[in-house]
């Protein structure tokens, strides 16, 4: 690890960002953002989480939850984040995240925090379970950033309103005490911050629990993701061009760029006098060939389950020992008494 618990004047700029294991992980959580932050180490100190506490503010079962977080840790070295050159960490195995989260907590106004779009998404859909922790979600967020000095927060575009918020929580923090936070940036993707459903591409492509047609999951069989590409819903006429009255074409257009390291112009004009069943079909064939690896490296990892729990191990304890000194700054300037 290069400079991690260096001087703040020498160090490289730093990366957090984390996922939530919550139902199975897509090709818009690829896109938007795993596939970027694999490519980020050698510019930055960069830590990636599993951020299960977040997990826990929609309705989940514990077995499914530990299942999902293993998943989701050995997905993140799969997609290319390397153990000895990144953190890779559980936000479980961090108790510092909880503490700070409370602490900010009082720094945070109800308004601010009542105004998230996802906050108010997520109370919609599960009226029946409207709970704190659901409503207090970014200012978990916002501990998870700020424990470890984050320049830059990479994240799909559904997350910057967290991010912002992030901002101003720690910008009234300094303010009220002296700088104790670095002030983060959130930074989406040229191509991929948003990816749509396969079957409605007005809706954000989501990480359900069901076989649905309409996400490509990081895991799934190349034979199931020809399937889905199939079936994807196209526009009324034979254009393969981005446009705003094309969201299905559009979609398909951007997750054909992301998978293949291109622009969506470029892509546009590579298919500008095909066909919709042979665009869908090369599609689908991109993003078979840019998960391919991922799945591969990721079943040899499920392999051995005592050589995860031993990088869950290292990545916690490397995480500790930054969020511990954070922290310790701010119980002090908070005032509490110190032993
Ligand atoms: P989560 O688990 O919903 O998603 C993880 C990342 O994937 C991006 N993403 C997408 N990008 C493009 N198209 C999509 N359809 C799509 N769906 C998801 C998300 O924007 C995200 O970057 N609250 C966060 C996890 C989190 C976090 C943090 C992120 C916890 N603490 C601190 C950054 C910093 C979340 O639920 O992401």
């Amino acid at each position: 690890m290069t400079e991690m618990q260096g001087n703040t004047d020498v160090r490289k700029k730093r990366v957090f960002s984390a996922i939530k294991p919550t139902g199975n992980p897509t090709l818009g959580n690829y896109l938007g953002a795993m596939k970027y932050w694999g490519r980020m180490s050698d510019e930055f100190d960069c830590l990636f989480s599993v951020a299960a506490l977040h997990a826990i503010t929609v309705a989940i079962e514990p077995k499914e939850l530990r299942e999902n977080t293993k998943r989701l840790f050995a997905l993140l070295i799969a997609v290319g984040i390397d153990p000895e050159k990144n953190i890779v960490f559980l936000q479980s195995h961090v108790k510092a995240h909880a503490e700070l989260c409370w602490i900010l907590n009082n720094y945070t106004m109800f308004g601010e925090a009542r105004r998230m779009t996802q906050f108010k998404e997520k109370s919609e859909k599960a009226p029946d379970n409207v709970n704190v922790g659901l409503f207090d979600y970014p200012v978990l967020m916002a501990a998870d950033i700020l424990l470890y000095q984050a320049d830059v927060v990479p994240v799909g575009d559904d997350q910057l309103q967290h991010v912002e918020l992030c901002r101003n929580i720690a910008q009234r923090f300094n303010g009220r005490y002296s700088p104790t936070f670095a002030m983060p940036e959130g930074r989406v993707p040229t191509a991929g911050a948003r990816i749509y459903s396969l079957t409605d591409p007005t809706a954000k492509m989501g990480k359900s629990d069901g076989d649905d047609l309409g996400s490509v999951f990081i895991l799934d069989k190349p034979e199931d993701i020809m399937r889905k590409f199939k079936r994807a819903v196209t526009d009324s006429d034979t254009r393969i061009i981005a446009s705003a009255d094309k969201p299905g074409i559009t979609n398909l257009l951007t997750i054909y760029a992301a998978a293949t390291d291109t622009t969506v112009e470029a892509a546009q004009k590579e298919f500008e006098n095909g066909n919709y069943a042979d665009f869908k079909k090369r599609a689908g064939e991109a993003t078979v060939e840019a998960l391919r690896p991922v799945r591969e490296k990721y079943e040899a990892l499920r392999r051995d389950d005592g050589a995860l729990a031993e990088l869950m191990r290292s990545g916690a304890e490397k995480a500790a020992r930054i969020a511990s000194r954070t922290l310790e700054k701010v119980y002090k300037k908070v005032g509490f008494v110190r032993l």
